[in-house]
C-alpha cells in the first residue's frame, strides 16, 4: 500500500488528478506511448469534485482526451430516477461528463431505478467484464470506512448488489437533501470484490472527519467492518490524503520517508531513460 500524505486537501486534489490523467496515459504521451481503450471507475461524492474539476482544466487546456476511456461507476441510489439532480448520473454529468469529450455511450452508472435490481446488478458486472474489467478504479471512503456503498459487513468478496445504507452514510449525505428521511435507504453498487478486481486504485480522502477511517483502513486488521481495509490486500493501492485525514495514523513519518524515497527513485529512471532517448 503506497500512502501518500499531501499538506492540503487542495494540494491533493491536484496532484490525485495530475497521477491520474498520468497514470492512466490520458496526457499528451511523453514518448510516443499512449494506452489503447482504458476502462476508468469513478467515485461520486464531494472528495472527487476537486479531481474532475482538475480534468476538466486539463482537458480545456488541449492536454488530454477521454475519447479512449469506457467509465463504470461505484454506485447510485435505489429509486432516484436519473433526471434527478441528487442522483449519481446527474452528479456525473454536471461535474464531468458534460465538460469533457467522453463519449456518453461510453460512460456507465448502476441502474438504481430497474424493475429487477438483481438483474440490473448482474448485468453491470457482466458489462464491466465484456469491457475488460477496471484499470484504474478511484474511490472516496465513508466515514464509517466504506468504499462504493459497501457497508459495514460487507462480504469482502460480494459483487455488483443492492445493498442497504447505515444512518450514518445517510446523515453524512444527508446534505444533498432537504432533510434526512428523503435520503434514499439502499443503493445498488459494486461490490468490494468487483473494485479489487480493478488492476490499479486510487483512494482519495481528506479532511479530520476522516481520519479514523483512514487509519482503520490502513493500520487495522482487514475486517468487513472497516470495509476499505480489504485495499491492504489489493498489489497496487495508492491511498492520498491530506494532513487532517492522516492524523491518527501512528506511522505518518514512514510512508513520508517511503514516498520520497520513490519519488527519488523515479527521478533517477527518469534521467536513465532521458540519456538513453538522447
Ligand atoms: P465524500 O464521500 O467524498 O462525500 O466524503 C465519500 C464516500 O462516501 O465514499
Amino acid at each position: 500500500m503506497r500512502v501518500v500524505i499531501l499538506e492540503s486537501a487542495a494540494e491533493m486534489t491536484q496532484v490525485a488528478a495530475k497521477e491520474s490523467l498520468e497514470r492512466c496515459g490520458l496526457l499528451a504521451p511523453k514518448r510516443g506511448k499512449r494506452l489503447g481503450r482504458l476502462v476508468l471507475g469513478l467515485a461520486t461524492g464531494g472528495t472527487p469534485v476537486g479531481v474532475y474539476r482538475e480534468w476538466i482544466e486539463s482537458f480545456r487546456a488541449g492536454d488530454v482526451s477521454f475519447q479512449s476511456v469506457t467509465s463504470f461507476n461505484l454506485d447510485e441510489y435505489v429509486g432516484l430516477p436519473t433526471s434527478d439532480p441528487r442522483s449519481y448520473h446527474a452528479y456525473m454529468r454536471e461535474h464531468l461528463f458534460d465538460h469533457i469529450d467522453i463519449a456518453l455511450e461510453n460512460t456507465h452508472l448502476p441502474d438504481g431505478c430497474a424493475e429487477d435490481l438483481n438483474e440490473a446488478a448482474a448485468n453491470y458486472e457482466w458489462q464491466i467484464e465484456e469491457a475488460g474489467g477496471i484499470d484504474y478504479q478511484i474511490l472516496g471512503i465513508g466515514t464509517d470506512g466504506h468504499i462504493g456503498f459497501n457497508e459495514i459487513g460487507s462480504s469482502l468478496a460480494s459483487r455488483t448488489r443492492v445493498k442497504t445504507l447505515t444512518q450514518r452514510t445517510r446523515s453524512d449525505n444527508s446534505r444533498y437533501f432537504d432533510s434526512l428521511e428523503g435520503v434514499p435507504r439502499m443503493a445498488i453498487t459494486m461490490g468490494i470484490g468487483t473494485i479489487m478486481s480493478a488492476r490499479s486504485i486510487l483512494l482519495i480522502a481528506s479532511g479530520e472527519q476522516k481520519a479514523r477511517a483512514i487509519r482503520d483502513a490502513i493500520e487495522g486488521p482487514v475486517t468487513s467492518m472497516v470495509p476499505a481495509s480489504v485495499l491492504q490486500l489489493h498489489p497496487d493501492v495508492t491511498i492520498m490524503i491530506d494532513e487532517e485525514a492522516s492524523r491518527l495514523l501512528a506511522h505518518r513519518d514512514y510512508y513520508r520517508e517511503s514516498e520520497a524515497n520513490r519519488i527519488r527513485l523515479h527521478d533517477i529512471s527518469e534521467s536513465v531513460l532521458e540519456r538513453r532517448d538522447s
